[in-house]
């Protein structure tokens, strides 16, 4: 699945709106961000937070095979035939069903009385007595049924037989039923939308993790791998789309009903059920042909796919396949790839082999409205699906402990793949600030969690869905991008290619693809290691957290520590490797040629490589391509700003990020401080690239939460104004006074971080153009004369400067808008407003559904409460309304956890404390529902932003003075 960055990054242009990104990873005591569970709280659908199979597990007899959450080995399928009949109408008694018949062919490996298999939520036609049919293949007898059973904690089907089924022989099981086609996204379910004034339905499926039991009874394990000849029965003017190709592509009509068409697909390659995908819909494509013979379609809405939001997919697609094919040394695997953009998909995508699936903000783009930053996702989360089609669907692995291998892998190589479609865009870098330090403010919590989970601890769907988080996606992205930079990426691909020709159509467990890159590095003497790939990279997945390395330049002695953002906090997960780490260490020395050390688990060592004479400087960790930070004698900190300021680019560009994120980083921990992160920043008056800066203005998104309603925020905006002037000024020129757009991604990223940290810091300049920008809008209404790339802060900024009547324009501009992203951009602009009553409307505008969708009322609030003015009365409403929001909104459809950590982000005084205690008390009975857990993180974190301010503010203050000068 494509990582949910869904709401992190709605988060980031919200931060970036109010001129500052909103994640912030300093003292980051609860930025836990689950994928599935944010994709959850997305969706309209009760998902209870502790599932009862849960608690059943433990109360069950676990000597009966049915009552274990992992099938038994004794039986192995084969093939399946399935045949499935949406109806895209409700019956009789207003249920949406659809109507299955499946015949699954196994072998025995070891002897059984009884047949186990996955059955989620589907009621069975009896038939000669029972639910199911038995037969043996090639005249081997089957036993009779004595009875068949439904266990919903485990959810299988069980067959109780009056004999054993026998060892080496082949049988295949009949089966009728019926399930319901639920607005539930997950199995077979129903999409809904409307064209117009008419609704439409699509039935789709999302099968991963453990959801294809939900549409036909199935061995339901990634290592359960069959061939499937799916086949589907759906009403003559849709169109239905599989995994394969239909074998007759018009159909053949249903003898009994000629409104309906028989669609029977191609069997499938041995593949495993959580890769199946069918969908039934009234969706048109464009398509092409890719250079190898691959038939590429894009398939959307009728009306979007008229007005091109295609094209964009259709372009990357192929060169993105082309790519891979030759990266993993392996022709693409089918002869279709279908993509296909869904109204109502929560997660971000799904890999269905052959059926990519994707929510439209992740496929669909638009030209005329939609900015860079759409472009980009789409391009990077078409990258990591199609990666997939390989990594994962071709080979896969034996179980989802090893999800971080899967995910961790895609989501690395996906900034190859899309690098490769945009290649002028400098994509590879992004990976630093999008995964590796955004990951690492979670892995330095004492709560983190190691990449790699005994297969043993994970039974359950519930602790299968708790694997989809930011550490299996990007930590595992971070060491994975780490191994390959030490191996080089010539070797790394050796050794890949060589693990997917030998486990094609099979199963893995990680250590399969160490012993083939092991291969690849003993078959070349180029590159040598300490030791094995296995040895350095246990102590990466199999403890949780990272090192920081600290070099002392005087002595040349560099050690490692783990490192934890509160140094107070306990670490009681114990480690076998005593968390020390296997470091590979890349440096440069005043710029000069790169030079590579190894610290090899321990915990100090000593090399000239980091001793330095009075005027060099080393700079460890080049390119960021390990996962650790770095802190340095204040000597060596002293002369990297010197260079810095003297002449910057001496530096490499992810490096000058690196030394503002690491040192902030080091200061929440104490390790530095405050004022020599600080000290990092002054020489942005010269910078004008992206990463620099995004890293600068994350760091300092916490200073603007704890100070911006001090005395301290004075001084600070006049700092960052004077700052980025120059940066302003850069891009007004180069963009001839903003008419034109810069040309490659990261200067049009920059430019956007121009304008909003000039306009919220109050450069005159910088507030008069958005003003007259959006005046223009304004008068001539149909005519938006407002940059793509510039909507999201514009608006804000002129929203945030005017009154009325630029709110009302914007709302109504949101209540026209048909695109998703322009009407996204609106609705959290409106939030920007600086008017109490007009914030105080908007809020009650929140909870009304004809306004503002349900889905969307967390993320509004909590765009409100990021605003200083808005989050008072966000915090007052919440308090007075916790109640009736929790009796309507209750269950799953609402994000408590957000909203209850956007309205206190900016708790730091006991007062607040005091206030955020009695909440508690008060609303005890009434409980906190999916924002438990954070209620008890914003108390945590509270304390710890009191105890910051303290012993920070002073110094924070005068330096900010000093230096705004
Ligand atoms: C099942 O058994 C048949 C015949 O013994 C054999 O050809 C086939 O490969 C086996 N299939 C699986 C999935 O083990
Ligand atoms: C399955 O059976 C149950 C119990 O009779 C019923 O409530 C449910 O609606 C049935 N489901 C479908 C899809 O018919
Ligand atoms: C797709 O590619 C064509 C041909 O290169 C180009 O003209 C068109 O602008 C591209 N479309 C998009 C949306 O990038
Ligand atoms: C060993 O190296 C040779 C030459 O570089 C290469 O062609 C071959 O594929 C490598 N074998 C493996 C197993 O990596
Ligand atoms: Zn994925």
């Amino acid at each position: 699945m494509a990582k949910g960055f869904y709401i992190s990054k709605s988060l980031g242009i919200l931060g970036i709106l109010l001129g500052v990104a909103a994640l912030c990873t300093i003292i980051a005591l609860s930025v836990v961000y689950s994928q599935e569970k944010n994709k959850n709280a997305q969706s309209n659908t009760v998902v209870p937070t502790t599932p009862p199979s849960t608690t059943a597990a433990t109360t069950l007899d676990q000597s009966k095979p049915w009552n274990r959450y992992r099938l038994p080995k004794t039986l192995i399928p084969e093939s399946y035939r399935v045949r499935l009949r949406p109806y895209l109408t409700p019956n009789s008694a207003g249920l949406y069903v659809f109507e299955g018949s499946s015949t699954v062919r196994f072998n025995c490996t070891e002897a059984t009385d009884v047949i186990i298999i996955h059955s989620k939520k589907l009621n069975y036609t009896i038939t000669g007595g029972h639910r199911v049919v038995l037969r043996g293949v090639g005249g081997s007898q089957p036993p009779a049924i004595d009875r068949t059973e439904l266990i919903e904690p485990t959810e299988y089907l069980v067959v109780h037989l009056k004999g054993s089924l026998v060892k080496g022989s082949q049988y295949e099981m009949d089966s009728q039923f019926v399930g319901e086609l639920a607005d539930d996204l997950a199995g077979f379910y129903r999409s809904e939308y409307m064209d117009g004034d008419v609704k439409k339905v699509v039935a789709t499926t999302q099968m991963q993790a453990a959801d294809a039991r939900k549409s036909f009874p199935c061995f339901d394990e990634p290592a359960m791998k069959a061939t499937f000849d799916i086949t589907l029965i759906h009403p003559k003017e849709l169109k239905a789309l599989s995994n394969m190709l239909p074998k007759d592509p018009t159909g053949i009509p249903l003898p009994d009903d000629p409104n309906w068409v028989v669609t029977e697909f191609q069997t499938t390659p041995k593949m495993s059920t959580y890769l199946l995908a069918y969908i039934v819909s009234e969706f048109e494509n464009v398509s092409m042909e890719s250079d190898n013979n691959v038939l590429i379609r894009i398939w959307a809405r009728p009306s979007a796919i008229q007005e091109g939001h295609g094209a964009y997919a259709l372009n990357v697609t192929g060169p993105i396949l082309d790519f891979f094919a030759r990266h993993y040394d392996t022709p693409y695997p089918l002869q279709k790839s279908d993509q296909i953009g869904l109204p109502d998909f929560n997660a971000g995508a799904m890999e269905n082999w052959g059926l990519v699936t994707y929510r439209e903000n992740s496929l669909l783009f638009d030209p005329l409205s939609s900015s860079s930053s759409n472009k980009e996702r789409v391009v990077t989360v078409i990258a990591h699906e199609l990666a997939h089609q390989w990594f994962g669907n071709l080979v896969t692995v034996e179980w989802w402990n090893d999800l971080w291998l899967n995910e961790g892998f895609a989501s690395y190589v996906e900034y190859l793949g899309a690098d490769y479609a945009e290649p002028t865009w400098n994509l590879k870098d992004l990976m630093v600030l999008n995964d590796v330090y955004r990951v690492m403010a979670v892995d330095a919590l004492a709560s983190s969690h190691p990449l790699s989970t005994p297969a043993e601890e994970i039974n359950t769907p519930a602790q299968i869905s708790e694997l989809f988080d930011s550490i299996s996606y990007s930590k595992g992205a971070s060491v994975l991008r780490m191994l390959s930079s030490f191996l080089t990426e010539d070797l790394f691909k050796q050794g890949l290619a060589s693990y997917l020709h030998t486990f094609a159509y099979k199963n893995t467990i990680y250590l399969d693809l160490w012993e083939h890159l092991q291969k690849a590095v003993d078959n070349q003497t180029a590159i040598k290691l300490p030791t094995t790939v296995r040895n350095i990279m246990d102590r990466w997945i199999l403890q949780m957290g990272f090192p920081v390395i600290t070099v002392d330049t005087s002595t040349g002695i560099i050690s490692q520590e783990h490192f934890l953002l509160d140094p107070e906090s306990n670490v009681t997960r114990p480690s076998e490797f005593n968390y020390l780490w296997i470091v590979p260490i890349s440096s440069i020395r005043n710029g000069r040629d790169q030079d590579n050390y190894w610290l090899e688990g321990v915990k100090n060592a000593q090399s000239q490589l980091f001793q330095t004479t009075s005027n060099e400087w080393v700079l460890p960790n080049l390119n960021v391509t390990g996962y650790y930070q770095v802190n340095y004698d204040e000597d060596n900190w002293r002369k990297i700003q010197t260079q810095l300021q003297t002449d910057p680019l001496v530096i490499p560009v992810i490096n000058r990020a690196q030394v503002i994120n690491d040192a902030f980083n080091l200061a929440s921990a104490q390790k530095v401080p405050v004022t020599l992160a600080l000290d990092n920043t002054l020489f942005l008056n010269q910078e004008t690239e992206y990463m620099p800066w995004q890293a600068a203005l994350s760091s300092l998104s916490y200073f603007k939460l704890m100070f911006d309603r001090s005395e301290v925020y004075g001084p600070m905006k006049n700092y960052l104004k004077k700052q980025v002037t120059p940066l302003y000024l850069h891009f007004k020129n180069i963009t001839n006074d903003w008419q034109n757009q810069p040309e490659n991604l990261m200067d049009q990223y920059s430019e956007i971080n121009a304008i909003s940290t000039a306009c919220s810091n109050g450069l005159n300049e910088c507030r008069e153009m958005v003003a007259a920008l959006f005046k223009q809008w304004m008068d001539n209404p149909s005519h938006n004369p407002i940059p793509p790339n510039l909507r999201s802060t514009v608006y804000c900024n002129a929203i945030a400067q005017g009154g009325e009547d630029e709110w009302d324009f914007a709302f109504q501009q949101f209540r026209n808008a048909t695109l998703v992203n322009e009407a996204d951009k609106l609705r959290a602009a409106l939030a920007c407003s600086n008017e109490v009553w007009i914030l105080n409307r908007y809020l009650t505008y929140t909870l009304n559904p004809n306004y503002i969708r349900k889905q969307d009322a967390t993320s509004t609030i909590s765009s409100i409460a990021s605003n200083v003015i808005g989050q008072t009365l966000v915090w007052d409403f919440v308090r007075s309304n916790w109640k009736k929001l929790f009796e309507d909104y209750g269950g799953g459809s609402f994000s408590f956890s957000n909203l209850i950590q956007a309205v206190t982000r900016r708790f730091a005084s006991e007062y607040e404390l005091q206030q955020l205690e009695q909440f508690k008390k008060d609303n005890m009975e009434t409980g906190f529902g999916s924002g438990t857990r954070a209620l008890e993180q914003a108390l945590e974190k509270t304390k710890a932003n009191i105890k910051w301010v303290k012993e920070n503010k002073e110094a924070v203050l005068n330096w900010f003075t000093e230096n705004s000068k």
